[in-house]
């Protein structure tokens, strides 16, 4: 049996402009999937997941996988969260050339599902080292940051960026630009607070969403390419270690993902909660429509103010994760 976890992250800059090819920084956050994995003497695949948000399932597949989990929740969703660890067993079976591998899967997750925290990277990635961990084999971050892209890449139909599964794996701050990802070091103390509102947006919509914009107007592209210079702007402050351009540049970021359609009123009013609160910014994180926001500030003001936004459900402190994925105990 082997169980390994990987961390959920924020976008401090760059979500839905990275799909254009324009950078983006993810940072990983002490919020962890954990996946579970002991071999079977057949081919067959169970899974069970008790805290996905999903309000618990199992269910268990074999090579046909016809089976579909009987839960009350968008088809969607389970299909998806199906889908991906699914794609994560197939790939630790060929990297470990264990074609016919069975497993008992069983995840846990204090990631809130489909809400711009990463949480089905995070899966994907912790499942693919326990599998293959499972299976005799050791993969290096970056080539199960890689597989896990793949498997995103798939589930989400070509509309998957390498952020998510890099940051999770990696860990710690990152840049990813296209196919170059790289680790960002010694970044600042950043005191994120996250307020979620209970509910996700549909990522594959948003991004088609953005795409018609940007090919109907020309300032939407233009927009798309502001973020661009928004984030690069950023680097520069954290390099410089300057957290209170971090906060500003952030909020000049949330504006623009907002121009561009893909803030809700939810994540606004969690926003402008922070705002009022004396944030040093704050933004949506993610695909938008619903999920969360990220904000920085030292004090308990944020934390406070969203605690008692309406729309905001759940409001934490989260640190950033300079571990990515990594085997348990
Ligand atoms: O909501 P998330 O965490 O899946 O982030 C989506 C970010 C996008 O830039 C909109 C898409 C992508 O894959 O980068």
């Amino acid at each position: 049996m082997t169980t390994s976890s990987a961390p959920g992250k924020v976008y401090l800059f760059g979500e839905h402009a990275v799909v254009y090819g324009e950078p983006a920084v993810p940072c990983a956050i002490e919020r962890r999937a954990r996946v579970t994995v002991e071999a079977r003497d057949d081919d067959r695949v169970s899974v069970r997941a008790d805290d996905l948000t999903l309000d618990g399932f199992t269910v268990a597949w074999g090579g046909e996988a016809d089976d579909r989990p009987d839960v009350d929740v968008p088809t969607p969703l389970v299909e998806a969260a199906m889908g991906y660890v699914d794609g994560a067993i197939e790939r630790a079976r060929e990297a470990a050339e264990a074609p016919a591998a069975g497993f008992d899967v069983t995840i846990e997750s204090d990631i809130p599902l489909g809400a711009g925290l990463g949480s089905s990277a995070a899966v994907v990635v912790a499942g693919i080292d326990a599998a293959t961990r499972e299976l005799g084999v050791e993969l290096d971050p970056a080539e199960i940051a890689d597989l896990a892209y793949q498997v995103e890449y798939e589930v989400q139909e070509g509309q998957a960026s390498r952020a998510d599964t890099f940051c999770s794996a990696m860990g710690g701050a990152v840049r990813v630009q296209g196919d170059d990802c790289r680790q960002i070091r010694d970044v600042p103390n950043l005191p994120f607070v996250v307020g979620y509102d209970g509910g996700s947006g549909d990522t594959g919509q948003l991004v088609a969403g953005v795409r018609t914009l940007k090919e109907e107007y020309g300032f939407a592209a233009d927009t798309v390419e502001a973020i661009g210079d928004v984030v690069r702007s950023g680097e520069a402050a954290l390099e410089d270690g300057d957290v209170e351009e971090v906060g500003r540049l952030m909020d000049f970021n949330h504006g623009l993902l907002s121009a561009l359609g893909v803030s809700a009123r939810s994540l606004d009013s969690m926003v402008w909660a922070a705002r009022e609160a004396d944030a040093l910014g704050a933004k949506l994180t993610g695909a938008g429509g619903g999920g969360c926001v990220v904000a920085l500030d030292r004090t308990e003001q944020t934390l406070t103010a969203l605690e008692y936004t309406p729309g905001c459900e759940e409001a934490f402190r989260a640190e950033l994760d300079t571990d990515g994925v990594r085997v348990e105990a």
